[in-house]
């Protein structure tokens, strides 16, 4: 099949460019680089062997992207371009709206003039906001608490439309978890640009000597440690998940949500020790106030990804952490090093 990835060369988008290549699927990678790097792609091609089609452009250069649907005529669109900071979108909503919203707006335009009718979206456990029950199935309420989140959920509803307006349209809508880890060359991995927001990338840094200790957001919550609980998934197999759904999306019709975590969570201190001895490195950490907006505990029921996509996790927070580690020690300043 032919397939054109928007935000291909990102932490998501490039383990799954690579997974994707070696289906021997025909690819288009559309990314501006702007929280990634050229150099993602020159790796996964030498890791792979393949060639494949890039396009430098915004998601919100609605002929720029039309162009690149027409030319390149995919069967199926994977949609990761989007800004993902959740600080950031509470400070700059209408940038989050602008290039979240607008942006799948101009991509589905563009589809339409290309013939192309499938589509897989990156969307995010965070369109359920505060627990009413756990794990969250995908019946669960959505109750974004910040822009970042909303704009996850309005692109939801935008594909639902979408699909009803046409019966030959598909969406399958995966609601990511945590996704932490790299990919086990240590080739490829998440490279964050500023100081990270996210765990993961934080305590990798802290155990390479590029930050001093990382700061754990309280340790009062009522969870076993009393510190926040995660579903943290491998990269690798949220790759594996595009792989399925894109398979899924050849033979079906409609608009599915599915989750796409492992189902159990591990809290940050199981995540500090687990690092620590994959590593071999100390990660030292203190405990300070929690972080506004953060839950105490989510974690994903994974039924429905298993029974559609026949997909299941199968790498665990060892191999999460060992692969990090990989990726972190080979490249300690990210593609810039
Ligand atoms: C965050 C976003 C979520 C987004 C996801 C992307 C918030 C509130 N939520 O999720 O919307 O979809 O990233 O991956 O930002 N922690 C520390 N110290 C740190 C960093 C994190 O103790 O320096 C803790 C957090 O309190 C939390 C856990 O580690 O308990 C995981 O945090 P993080 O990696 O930021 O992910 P989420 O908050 O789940």
């Amino acid at each position: 099949m032919r397939i054109f990835l928007t935000g291909g060369a990102g932490y998501i988008g490039s383990h799954t460019l690579l997974e994707v290549l070696s289906h021997d699927h025909e690819v288009c990678v559309y990314d501006d680089f702007s929280n990634s790097a050229p150099e993602a792609l020159a790796r996964v091609s030498h890791l792979t062997n393949r060639s494949f089609d890039t396009v430098e452009g915004d998601i919100l250069d609605r002929n720029g992207i039309k162009q690149a649907l027409v030319d390149f005529r995919p069967d199926v669109v994977v949609h990761f371009a989007g800004k993902k900071a959740v600080g950031e979108s509470m400070a700059e909503p209408l940038m989050y709206y602008r290039n979240n919203v607008d942006g799948t707006l101009s991509l589905l335009e563009g589809m339409n003039a290309a013939g192309c009718s499938r589509i897989v979206f990156s969307s995010s456990a965070t369109v359920y906001g505060e627990p009413e029950y756990l794990p969250y199935d995908e019946a669960h309420p959505r109750a974004p608490t910040n822009p970042y989140g909303m704009t996850k959920y309005m692109v939801e509803l935008i594909l639902n439309d979408w699909c009803s307006a046409n019966a030959q349209n598909t969406a399958v809508l995966l609601r990511y978890f945590n996704p932490v880890g790299a990919h086990d060359s240590g080739e490829i991995g998440e490279d964050p640009d500023d100081i990270p927001n996210n765990l993961m990338p934080f305590v990798s840094q802290v155990a390479v000597g590029r930050r001093e200790k990382l700061q754990v957001f309280g340790d009062d919550y009522d969870t076993a440690d009393g510190t926040g609980v995660r579903d943290y998934i491998h990269v690798v197999d949220l790759a594996k998940a595009h792989a399925a759904a894109i398979g899924y999306a050849e033979t079906h019709y409609g608009c599915e949500a599915i989750n796409v975590g492992a189902g159990q969570g591990s809290s940050v201190l199981e995540v500090v020790r687990a690092f620590e001895a994959a590593s071999g490195q100390p990660v030292p950490y203190e405990v300070v106030a929690r972080r506004s907006g953060d839950i105490a505990a989510f974690y994903a029921d994974p039924a429905k990804a298993k029974n559609l996509l026949g997909w299941q996790t199968e790498r665990g927070l060892a191999d999460m952490c060992k692969s990090a580690w990989n990726w972190q020690r080979k490249n300690p300043q990210g593609y810039k090093g």
